[in-house]
């Protein structure tokens, strides 16, 4: 008896791997689920929007995977490998480009795809590397719409060559078993009154600039949807990677002292988010965006939400700082690594965003300490944070020094003599 049911114990076992297989085979077939009852004409959308304001909320948010330094636009640019379990994202190309951007789109088909993460065309739900915004207020959808089919320079159209993301086995079964769309039919969403600092916090935080994406568990097992059902949500703990490929570790937003941000004020979490330096005078590294254009409004909404949090008491392990040459060997490249320039512009300052350009465009030592200190005094389009007051002159002009000789004569040139 006993024989007879461990048999059919383990047949049964055997048929459900089986079955399990042959769903997944089949599923890595056919490729993600499509949601067909999702169309474009339940997104038609009357709000008029204003470009100015829309053109904030790209540099809030789209900027840091859709921005193409080689055009100075939306063009797109392969993302880096923090997703890679889930295979290689590639931010595709904003600008009004007919053929290969989204110039023929309709409004109808943009808030569709931004309030539901359904694709207006395949009708897949996007991977988790494309953060929809189900719970993006009327007004700052309308905003960001009308942006994105402005005249301005950033989304003009720009005809680079097509290249796409690639699923990889494991987010095909994950986009069957976990990936959930957004709302199918468009509602009213307000956004916050200022008066309410914590519910306009949760908004900024949650619905439109999604914080918890990056300072939550993972950035594989984020809730766009539902935002608190992200595992570990402000927890911390997800591991991302700068520009130079290393791994960053975001820490978590809770109000907690060994695992958040417990004990900062406010003038400590505001500092953070604009200037990029904690209360420890640490550089904050990519990919955690600076957002100098923030209100102080909003800054202190939501750092009025993060403090109803409940607090997360595990202690994290946070990425070690990175290496710093020491500043008598070469006060410049000393500077270069202090002050974190390596997590976007690579070690070799010739990575995804290169500064190749440099000696062409700023011609003296001035001009390019003028940038340096005040990108946007420079250029009202640029939206990297400003250095000056970081460091001093004599610091700045080492940096300037290095920056210089690193793309003009390579990594073995040494330093001037004293
Ligand atoms: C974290 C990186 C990231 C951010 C931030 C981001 N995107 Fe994307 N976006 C992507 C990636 C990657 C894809 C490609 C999705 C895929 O693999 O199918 C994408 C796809 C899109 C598409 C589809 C385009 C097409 O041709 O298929 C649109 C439209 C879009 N994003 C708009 C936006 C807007 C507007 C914002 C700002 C509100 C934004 N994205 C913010 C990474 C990002
Ligand atoms: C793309 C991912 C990403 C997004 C989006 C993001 N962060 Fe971060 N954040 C990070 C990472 C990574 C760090 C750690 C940087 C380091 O160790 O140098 C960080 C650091 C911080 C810090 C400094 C904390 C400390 O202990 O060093 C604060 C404060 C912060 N983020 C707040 C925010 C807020 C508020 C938002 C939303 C408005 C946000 N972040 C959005 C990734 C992100
Ligand atoms: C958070 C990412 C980030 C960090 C950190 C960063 N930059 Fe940049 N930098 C950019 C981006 C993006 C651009 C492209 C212009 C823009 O802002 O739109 C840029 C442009 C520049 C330019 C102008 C290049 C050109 O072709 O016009 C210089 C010079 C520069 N950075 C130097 C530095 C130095 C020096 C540091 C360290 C003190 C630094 N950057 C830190 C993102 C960053």
């Amino acid at each position: 008896m006993k024989r007879i049911l461990l048999r059919v114990g383990g047949l049964l076992v055997v048929l459900a791997l089986l079955t399990i297989g042959a769903a997944a085979g089949l599923a890595w077939v056919l490729g993600p689920p499509t949601y067909d009852e999702y169309s474009a004409g339940d997104f038609e959308f009357e709000a008029q929007g204003d470009v100015v304001a829309g053109r904030r909320l790209a540099e809030l948010t789209c900027v840091r995977c859709h921005y193409d330094p080689t055009t100075d636009s939306l063009a797109g640019r392969r993302l880096t490998p923090e997703y890679k379990a889930l295979g290689q994202a590639h931010a595709p190309n904003l600008t009004r480009d007919e053929v290969r951007g989204i110039g023929l789109w309709t409004q109808a088909e943009l808030v569709m795809l931004l309030r539901s993460g359904v694709h207006p065309k395949d009708k897949t739900r996007l991977p988790p590397w494309m953060p929809f915004h189900p719970g993006i207020s009327d007004v700052d959808l309308a905003n960001l719409v009308a942006y994105l089919r402005s005249d301005d320079s950033w989304v003009a159209p720009q005809r680079t060559p097509e290249k796409r993301s690639e699923l990889s086995f494991r987010s095909v079964l994950q986009a069957w078993a976990q990936w959930e769309p957004g709302p199918a039919k468009l509602s009213v969403v307000e956004r916050p009154p200022e008066s309410e600092p914590v519910a306009l916090g949760a908004y900024l935080a949650n619905d439109l600039l999604q914080c918890h994406g990056c300072h939550s568990a993972s950035v594989e097992t984020v809730d766009w949807v539902f935002p608190h059902k992200t595992d570990g949500f402000y927890q911390g703990g997800a591991k991302v990677t700068d520009l130079a490929g290393n791994t960053v570790v975001a820490p978590g937003l809770t109000p907690s002292p060994k695992a958040g941000i417990g004990g900062w004020t406010y003038e400590e979490f505001r500092r953070a988010l604009i200037e990029g330096v904690t209360p420890v005078g640490k550089i904050v590294r990519w990919p955690m965006p600076t957002y100098p254009r923030l209100t102080e409004g909003e800054v202190s909404a939501m750092y009025a939400y993060f403090q109803t949090l409940s607090p997360n008491n595990t202690p994290l392990k946070r990425a070690p700082p990175y290496r710093v040459s020491p500043k008598i060997v070469d006060p410049g490249r000393h500077e270069f690594e202090r002050l974190g320039c390596p997590s976007c512009h690579a070690p070799d300052a010739l990575g995804p965003l290169s500064l190749d350009k440099v000696p062409e465009k700023y011609p003296d030592d001035a001009s390019l300490i003028e940038y340096i200190s005040d990108p946007r005094f420079v250029d009202p389009d640029a939206w990297m944070g400003a250095y000056g007051k970081l460091a001093s002159e004599e610091e700045m002009a080492a940096l300037a020094e290095y920056v210089r000789r690193r793309v003009e004569r390579g990594p073995y040139a040494p330093p001037p003599k004293e």
